[in-house]
Formats: C-alpha cells, sequence, structure tokens
C-alpha cells in the first residue's frame, strides 16, 4: 500500500533542512474521497505524520498524495456552503477594493484556488479584471456559471508566466485556504513574485499554527494541508524570494486562521503586529521541539476521552449522527477510530457528497433532511468551525432533547 513504508524522516519544503516526523495518525485516506460501497476495494491511503522544521519552523506533512489525487472534476468542497464563509469573502473582497485597489487604473486581481467564485464574484459584480486559478473543474463550472473567469490549472512559475503575457501582471494576488495546500512552496513563491506588480500585494489565508497548537484542533491535519502555516515559518518561507511580510491579521474562520499581506522588499511599511505576532508565537512555544510533544499528548487524550464518549453512548444504545461531512473529519474519525457502529451517518448539505460513504471510517453520508426527520440524541459537531452558525440554525434539536458531542478544544457534551 502507498505510503505504508513509514517515510518519516525527509527534507523541509521549504529550506531543505532534515526533518523527523513527531508523531503519525497512522493510515489515512484522502480527506474528501468520498465513495461509494464498490470503490472501496481501490481506496487510497497513506501515511499521515506531520513534521515541524528545527531550521525554518515550517510544520508540514511528510507524505502528501499527489494533487491529481486529491483536486479534479469530482471535488467535493464547495466554498459556499457556509452563509458565514460567503459573508466573510464579501468582506475579504471589500478590504482589497478599498485599500489596495482604490484609485488604481484598470486594476487586476488573480485568486489561486478560487473555488466556486465565492470571493471573486465580487470583483465581477464590481468589473474589476480578474482571473480564477481552479484546478477542481467542477467547482471551477460554477464559477463560471456566475460568470467569473476561471482557468482550470495548478499555480506554478509557469501558469504565472502565462497570466503576464495574457493579462498583465497583477495588483493583488489573493489566495484563502489553498497556499497551505502546495507543496512547492519555493515555485509558488517564484510565480507569485514574477506576476505581481512593483507595488502589487499578496494576500492570503489559512488555518493558523498558534490556533491548532492552542486548541488540539488535530484534524486540520490531513493530505490537502501540506503545511500548518505560522508567522514566523511564512515570513522565512517568502523572504528568500524577496517578498516581504508586510502585514498579519488573525481570522476567526476555520476555527482560527491568519491573514498574510506580502509585498516586494521595500515596497511597503511592515506594521507593527508582525513583530508583535512574531512574540506571540516565541511565547506560545512554537518554535520548540517540546510544544510538539505536548500537541501529541493532548491528541492522544482528545482521541480517548471521545472514544470513551462514544463507546459509552454506543453501549447506552443512544443514537449518534455526525454534523457536517468535512475534511477536517476524515483525521478524527480514521484517527480515532470512529466506526458506523458509533456513528449512524453523517448529515451534510453538499450534494456530492450525499449518499456516498466517509473516507476510510465508511460512514454514510446523508442529506440534512434525515437528520431533521428524526433527531438523534447526540450529534458529533464534526464542522466545529461553523459552531456558531449551526448552533443558531439547530435551536430546535437542543429543544427536542438533542446534544452536541464537541472535541475542540475539549471533549464534552453541550447543549
Ligand atoms: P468546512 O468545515 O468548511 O471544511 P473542511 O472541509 O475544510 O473541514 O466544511 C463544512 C462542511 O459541513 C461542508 O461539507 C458543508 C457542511 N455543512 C453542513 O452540512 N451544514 C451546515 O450548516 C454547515 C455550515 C456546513
Amino acid at each position: 500500500m502507498a505510503g505504508m513504508t513509514h517515510n518519516l524522516s525527509s527534507q523541509c519544503r521549504a529550506c531543505g533542512a532534515p526533518i523527523v516526523a513527531f508523531m503519525s495518525f497512522g493510515r489515512m485516506p484522502i480527506a474528501n474521497g468520498f465513495l461509494k460501497a464498490e470503490e472501496i476495494s481501490d481506496e487510497y491511503f497513506f501515511e499521515l505524520a506531520p513534521a515541524f522544521c528545527d531550521r525554518c519552523g515550517m510544520f508540514q506533512i511528510m507524505e502528501q498524495p499527489r494533487p491529481e489525487k486529491m483536486f479534479h472534476e469530482q471535488y467535493a468542497f464547495f466554498s459556499s456552503t457556509s452563509h458565514y464563509m460567503q459573508a466573510h469573502f464579501a468582506a475579504f473582497a471589500d478590504v482589497i477594493m478599498k485599500e489596495i485597489l482604490a484609485g488604481r487604473s484598470d486594476p487586476f486581481v488573480v485568486e489561486c484556488g478560487s473555488n466556486d467564485g465565492i470571493m471573486l464574484r465580487h470583483f465581477h459584480d464590481k468589473s474589476i479584471r480578474h482571473l480564477g486559478i481552479e484546478p477542481s473543474a467542477n467547482v471551477a463550472d460554477v464559477a463560471r456559471r456566475l460568470g467569473v473567469c476561471t482557468i482550470s490549472a495548478f499555480f506554478n512559475r509557469k501558469l504565472a508566466d502565462d497570466i503576464v503575457s495574457e493579462h498583465g501582471r497583477a495588483d493583488a494576488i489573493l489566495a484563502a485556504n489553498v497556499m497551505c495546500h502546495i507543496p512547492d512552496l519555493p515555485g509558488v513563491a517564484v510565480g507569485v513574485q514574477r506576476l505581481l506588480k512593483p507595488d502589487g500585494i499578496f494576500v492570503f489565508e489559512d488555518p493558523y499554527l498558534g490556533d491548532m497548537i492552542a486548541k488540539t484542533s488535530y484534524d486540520q491535519i490531513y493530505d490537502e494541508h501540506v503545511f500548518i502555516f505560522s508567522v514566523n515559518s511564512v515570513m522565512r518561507a517568502f523572504a528568500d524570494y524577496g517578498l516581504e511580510l508586510v502585514d498579519v491579521a488573525p481570522q476567526i474562520t476555520h476555527g482560527g486562521s491568519m491573514r498574510y499581506s506580502l509585498a516586494p522588499k521595500g515596497s511597503r511599511k511592515v506594521a507593527p503586529v508582525v513583530a508583535e505576532q512574531l512574540k506571540k508565537e516565541q511565547a506560545q512555544g512554537l518554535d520548540k521541539a517540546e510544544t510538539y510533544a505536548r500537541f501529541k499528548k493532548n491528541c492522544e487524550s482528545s482521541r480517548s476521552r471521545l472514544m470513551q464518549a462514544l463507546d459509552n453512548m454506543r453501549r447506552d444504545g443512544k443514537r449518534v449522527v455526525g454534523y457536517g461531512a468535512t475534511s477536517k473529519s476524515t483525521t478524527v474519525t480514521n484517527y480515532c477510530g470512529i466506526t458506523p457502529d458509533h456513528v449512524e451517518f453523517i448529515s451534510d448539505t453538499t450534494p456530492i457528497k450525499q449518499g456516498k460513504l466517509s473516507p476510510g471510517a465508511h460512514i454514510p453520508v446523508k442529506p440534512y433532511s434525515e437528520f431533521v426527520r428524526d433527531y438523534p440524541d447526540y450529534a458529533l459537531l464534526f464542522a466545529w468551525n461553523h459552531a456558531a452558525e449551526i448552533r443558531e440554525k439547530e435551536q430546535t434539536f437542543i429543544a427536542a432533547g438533542g446534544r452536541w458531542i464537541v472535541y475542540v478544544p475539549d471533549v464534552s457534551i453541550v447543549a
């Protein structure tokens, strides 16, 4: 089986230093690889093992499946399934228009990993020149139907050069929950450097290492997330390519993210918050091996407490349904050993996931109407990053006596 050779030492993808995995989550399938029963015998697995580079501070997974195995014409993640995320990206687009593009003549915006056009549609609405790059053809089609200019490709140096020849350089390059997907970080950095105007800006956001460590939200670690970035690791990774980290801004999305703004060196003032955030990371010990040894212990104890709760519920004949067939939940179900005996099905609003089985654990995914039709005793909140939106929407479930099982930051049962 691919990846089961315990490839636990390698080279840092950002700086080339030797790295060694500090733990393994074991055998993992593709996080968004929802499948039909007849596909089980062909299911792909790899070993999910994270490492931390002592030299440049980059947190990464040792082995990542080939991109074509993860991003293709049947990609299951549509960004616009959450109303909160829709509002978030409307606000993101607004900041770029007001703070970066205002006053520029005929500006051009490029987004890497533009998914269903959740952010670029706002530029389209304002007739701002834009280009989305989205390798997953099915989600890209949704964007195109909205009028968002989208090409289905992977971002790299060659593509950057092609875009420059066809459209010119970009005033802003944007990415959300995408940079952490691309293993060839040096290739991305060179591509950005070539595509960006000398007074342009590169703004991206991704789940933040500081939040993941603080909350033991180990489910951020899965095949697509080859990196979990910090301010320190991003600053260092791009500095060698003439891109300076000029601003950072914490975000509450995806359970705690960071927005990074980079610009050609010397072209903008560096905001004081960059140094402040670096200090916070040092105080949190993000640069220390002990932090990751403790994180490993916290993962193990989270797993045993969650399984104890689920085993007890099963013993007591309680019905448990998963809420949100998230990519993240693939790490949780497979690492913890959650089976269809613990969780009857997972409710999810995404049509392409419904009627399929969850990766590895093979828990059926059913439409939301099944959850509402016959409320379970407990709902396991796999989409914990959308807790505010979901708990507000599910007051009837609670009134009917239902309870949430949450596991981030701690395993607990809540109303
Ligand atoms: P999300 O947590 O955004 O991402 P990831 O896949 O990166 O871990 O995925 C949310 C999933 O939960 C998505 O499949 C849609 C589903 N969902 C619901 O079923 N109901 C809801 O109310 C919300 C907000 C999401």
